[in-house]
């Protein structure tokens, strides 16, 4: 009888002592971790060019002003804290009718007191091939003027996880009289 209780005892406390252990296990704050066990193997460096159509105009627009500073002097100074919400569509060819292959999604602002530079901070959203679903993040400056500019890509998700690189924009058009513009991005990044 004495024997068949210390039995149970000891059972008693191995559970105990597990669950003790499991519990101790569920709440680690940090641990090492192979990068094969995420599925990261060489990391492989790829262009991507594709078309951004910031449209302003229309009912359709799709990069709309949603803050204006009031202190903002539109005829003298670079619209400085004009903040412009925009899901612009990402095309493989320049025209707006060519094969969607993502949107931009995100906001730019003039950050610039005496030039046209603005600050973008928006996520390229893929929907084409293996690619759908998966985000891109950039953050950078963007000095409208300048023949080609260059914007780090801080990482993205999906494909791109663990991502880095820059982008390059160039104006391909950009129709004076209602604002629209066109910009050719070619985008060079490292991911897994
Ligand atoms: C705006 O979008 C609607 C719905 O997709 C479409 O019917 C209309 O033709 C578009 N208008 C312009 C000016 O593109
Ligand atoms: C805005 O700038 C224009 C051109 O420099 C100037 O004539 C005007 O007085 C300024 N307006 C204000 C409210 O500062
Ligand atoms: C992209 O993924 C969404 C959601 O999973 C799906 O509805 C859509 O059809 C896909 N698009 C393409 C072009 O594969
Ligand atoms: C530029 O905008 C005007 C006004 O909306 C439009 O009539 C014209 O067709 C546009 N030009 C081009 C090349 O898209």
């Amino acid at each position: 009888m004495a024997k068949l209780i210390s039995k149970k005892t000891a059972i008693i406390f191995a559970v105990l002592f597990i669950s003790f252990l499991v519990t101790v296990e569920s709440h680690q704050f940090s641990r090492k971790l192979s990068q094969r066990s995420l599925g990261l193997r060489k990391e492989k460096l790829s262009h991507f060019r594709f078309y951004f159509h910031d449209i302003v105009s229309g009912p359709n627009a799709t990069a709309i002003r949603i803050v204006e500073a009031t202190r903002t002097n539109r005829t003298a100074t670079t619209g400085f804290g004009d903040i412009t919400m925009i899901d612009n569509p990402l095309t493989i060819g320049p025209e707006r009718t060519s094969r969607l292959v993502g949107r931009a999604q995100g906001m730019y602002t003039s950050a610039s007191l005496n030039e046209m530079g603005l600050l973008m901070v928006m996520n390229y959203v893929f929907v084409e091939g293996k690619y759908n679903g998966s985000t891109l993040s950039i953050m950078g400056r963007n000095p409208v003027m300048s023949p080609v500019r260059e914007m780090p890509i801080v990482g993205g998700s999906g494909l791109f996880r663990f991502s880095r690189g820059y982008a390059q924009a160039s104006t391909h058009s950009f129709n004076m009289s209602n604002g629209d513009a066109v910009v050719e991005f070619n985008v060079y990044v490292l991911h897994y």
